[in-house]
């Protein structure tokens, strides 16, 4: 991860305010990593630039989705992307006898209108609709986009500050969600494996390698290399998520039976821990700027990692989960019936031609067609999913 490397000078400047906002939160972390010897390990770091209360890019103001922002996501980019995951979601809720939705992380609120308004058109409305949102900016543009729903869909639609106490019955969905989850960095050093710090003490923080304060990070580091069947090479960085297997877990104990469908970046893991990707695949964006420097505009940018879909299905059967399919998000929707969709628009129409330009921003292999992955879980549902129909990588995990 070259910090060394990034020109920000080329990057349109934080105006007066949001640098104010910036060092605020760099105030906190340091009141925060004080205790700790002024450094943070990389997972609290990030953890806090996403997620500090009142400050974290997620968790304060930042326009953060579309041209004014720093990224778009699927549902930002067409409607038929909520139709697809509707048809799929009637297809579980059919298998069910009914059942709720529950979406974590919704963003604009986009995916849940899109959802909604055509699973009514298929007449297979869940009871609920229910949203696991962190940020309060994002509930509160979430609620005003879905305020525009007609009333019988908005009543459907709940907020929750945690899992539903009581176990849910439906489909679960996290979109670009788990590369959002903060994730620990570490170096293969000559015999031992080190973790990445955020170093707070001087005027400007500092990315520093030293001894893991983490405990379960080394014996994952192991356990990558065993499935690897070969150590990694020497001086090699990567990251790894250890939050996912815990959320995968509760998810398990909430969801009585249904289905979960994660759709994200990432790879196997043969893939994703290859001796060239050796400075590991975090991601960061800032004002529609990929770049890898996590220490950037702290509070400003989006920092993101990419999936091992490898330890994420691994951590799904250990929750209770079967996998019913893994799919690139081209062929994912294709299985859905996307090009269905596409057929009931009129094409003389300019909203054909917008709809079919965001569908090749959707399909194409270098857009998001083939660098997003699909994964679906059944939890005591013995269910074909539709959108594993076209094609089912999951031998490749
Ligand atoms: C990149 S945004 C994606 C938003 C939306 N799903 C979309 O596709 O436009 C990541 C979202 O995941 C949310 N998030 C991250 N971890 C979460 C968790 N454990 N539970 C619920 N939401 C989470 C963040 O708050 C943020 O809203």
């Amino acid at each position: 991860m070259p910090s060394s490397s990034l020109q920000t000078a080329d990057f349109p400047a934080p105006d007066a305010a949001a640098q104010a906002h910036s060092l605020a939160l760099v105030d906190e972390m340091r009141r925060i990593a004080a205790p700790l010897g002024g450094r943070l390990p990389f997972d609290r770091f990030m953890e806090l630039a996403l997620y500090a209360p009142g400050l974290g890019y997620y968790t304060a103001g930042a326009r953060k989705f579309g041209a004014g922002g720093d990224f778009v996501t699927a549902p930002e980019i067409s409607p038929l992307f909520g139709g697809c995951l509707a048809r799929q979601a009637a297809q579980i809720l059919d298998a069910l006898n009914g059942g709720d939705l529950l979406e974590f992380g919704a963003g604009s609120g986009a995916l849940a209108r899109d959802l909604l308004l055509e699973l009514q058109r298929l007449d297979a409305l869940p009871e609920r609709y229910l949203i696991l949102e962190l940020s309060p900016d994002l509930r509160q543009r979430q609620a005003e986009r879905l305020n525009e729903l007609p009333a019988a869909l908005r009543a459907r639609v709940q907020w929750l500050d945690a899992l539903p106490q009581t176990p849910i019955r439906g489909l679960a969905l996290a979109n670009e969600v788990l590369d959002a989850m903060p994730v620990h960095r570490f170096r293969k050093a000559a015999d031992v494996i080190e973790e990445q710090f955020v170093d707070l003490s001087a005027e400007s923080p500092a990315l520093v390698w030293a001894p893991p304060v983490s405990p379960e990070l080394e014996p994952a580091v192991t356990a990558i290399e065993a499935e690897l069947g070969a150590p990694l090479p020497v001086d090699y960085e990567s990251e790894i998520n250890l939050r996912a297997g815990p959320w995968l877990s509760a998810l398990g104990q909430t969801l009585e039976a249904g289905g979960a469908l994660l759709i994200d970046y990432g790879y196997p893991r043969q893939e994703y821990y290859l001796p060239h990707r050796r400075h590991g695949a975090l991601m960061c964006h800032y004002r529609h700027r990929a770049h890898s420097d996590p220490l950037a505009f702290p509070g400003l940018q989006d920092i993101t990692a990419h999936l091992d879909f490898s330890a994420i299905t691994a951590a799904a059967r250990e929750a209770g989960f079967d996998i019913a399919g893994y799919a690139t998000q081209s062929s994912f929707l294709m299985g859905c019936g996307l090009d269905q969709l596409l057929a009931r628009q009129d094409p003389d129409t300019p909203e054909y031609l917008e709809l079919t330009q965001g569908v090749k921003q959707l399909m194409l292999p270098g857009a998001m067609g083939e660098r997003f992955q699909a994964l679906g879980l059944n939890k005591d549902l013995d269910l074909r999913w539709s959108g594993f129909s076209v094609r089912d990588l999951q031998g490749r995990l």
